[in-house]
């Protein structure tokens, strides 16, 4: 067993090979206890947010929930070849680590940034997408930095239709990540636009323009995929690292958990989600959409 007595946690921060397998096995136990949403009615976060002194602001939460998994990526990679004097990474490895941070430099920093308002985040909440993105960004950091694929024959070994396979996997990701922005701004659309009625009425009544806070201001989304469906900017994330993985290859079991526990984690919340919007706008106007998965939920 290789053991390390330099890293943030010795042995764990970055973890050893045997720590590595002792985290991947509890990883796959994520669904469990993510299916717990199912049996629970309360989400203290977005739509379903209430105030509680246990709440952190949104946008400050998101920030610090999601910023952990890149960084941790990032230290894996700045650790890991070290300690197994790998001098120089495959750029399959780079090109990976490459996309996992150009996702989450949005998804985390510019994100939070740029929404036009976000409801406040539950302590708890917080926590479980903490703990989400440190094994997240801990482990797939380690596959990529040592644990994977570290040589070009091993690459060879690791993806059954080769370059095409890897670059069919990334042609998915970029159209996953599009989409997702495309329907993440849809959203934000419909706060800019409340936000440009509520400026003019206020002029038009006298006063400076200033309007009211668009804060918790829900409409139902139409452009793109929002026709037929209600939570598009899931479906479309799931697409994105289904191509991750791809381009992993199909052995790649942190790439693949990060498939599952997404889906495990989102998927009650957009169906539960078809639930609220048909109580706050009516059945008549809802049902006919799909919640996520178009001809299935
Ligand atoms: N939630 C997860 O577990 C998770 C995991 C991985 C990735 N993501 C990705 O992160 C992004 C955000 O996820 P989310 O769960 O926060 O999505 P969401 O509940 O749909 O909310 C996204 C943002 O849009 C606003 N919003 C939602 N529905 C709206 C509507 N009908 N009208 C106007 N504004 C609306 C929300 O405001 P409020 O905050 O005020 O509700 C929030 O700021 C998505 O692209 C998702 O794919 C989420």
């Amino acid at each position: 067993m290789a053991t390390t007595t330099t890293g943030l946690v010795p042995n764990w921060y970055p973890p050893t090979g045997e720590n590595y397998d002792f985290l991947l096995y509890l990883w796959q136990w994520f669904p469990l206890m993510a299916s717990l949403q199912w049996l629970i009615s309360w989400y203290g976060m977005g739509k379903t947010s209430v105030s509680s002194p246990l709440n952190f602001p949104g946008r400050i939460g998101w920030l610090t929930m999601e910023c952990p998994g890149f960084l941790s990526l990032l230290y894996m990679l700045s650790t890991l070849p070290q300690q197994y004097n790998i001098t120089d990474l495959p750029w399959q490895n780079k090109v990976l680590a490459a996309l996992f941070v150009i996702h989450y430099a949005y998804r985390a920093i510019i994100f939070p940034l740029i929404q036009p308002s976000m409801s406040p985040l539950h302590l708890f909440v917080w926590l479980s997408g903490l703990g989400f993105q440190l094994f997240n960004g801990t482990l797939l950091g380690s596959w990529l930095a040592a644990y994977g694929p570290t040589t070009q024959a091993a690459w060879r070994e690791q993806l059954s239709f080769g370059v095409l396979q890897f670059t069919c996997g990334i042609a998915l990701f970029y159209v996953g990540l599009a989409a997702n922005y495309y329907h993440d701004d849809e959203l934000r659309e419909i706060r800019r636009r409340q936000a440009r009625q509520q400026t003019a009425k206020g002029r038009e009544a006298g006063g400076g323009g200033g309007g009211k806070s668009v804060e918790k201001h829900y409409e139902i989304p139409q452009a793109g995929l929002f026709k037929i469906m209600l939570y598009p900017h899931y479906f479309v994330e799931w697409v994105e690292w289904a191509g991750f993985y791809m381009a992993c290859g199909w052995g790649c079991v942190p790439a693949r958990m990060f498939v599952i526990n997404e889906v495990a984690a989102m998927l009650p919340r957009a169906v539960k989600g078809k639930q609220w919007y048909m109580q706050k706008f009516g059945r008549e106007k809802i049902e006919k959409k799909w919640a996520v998965i178009p001809g299935i939920w």
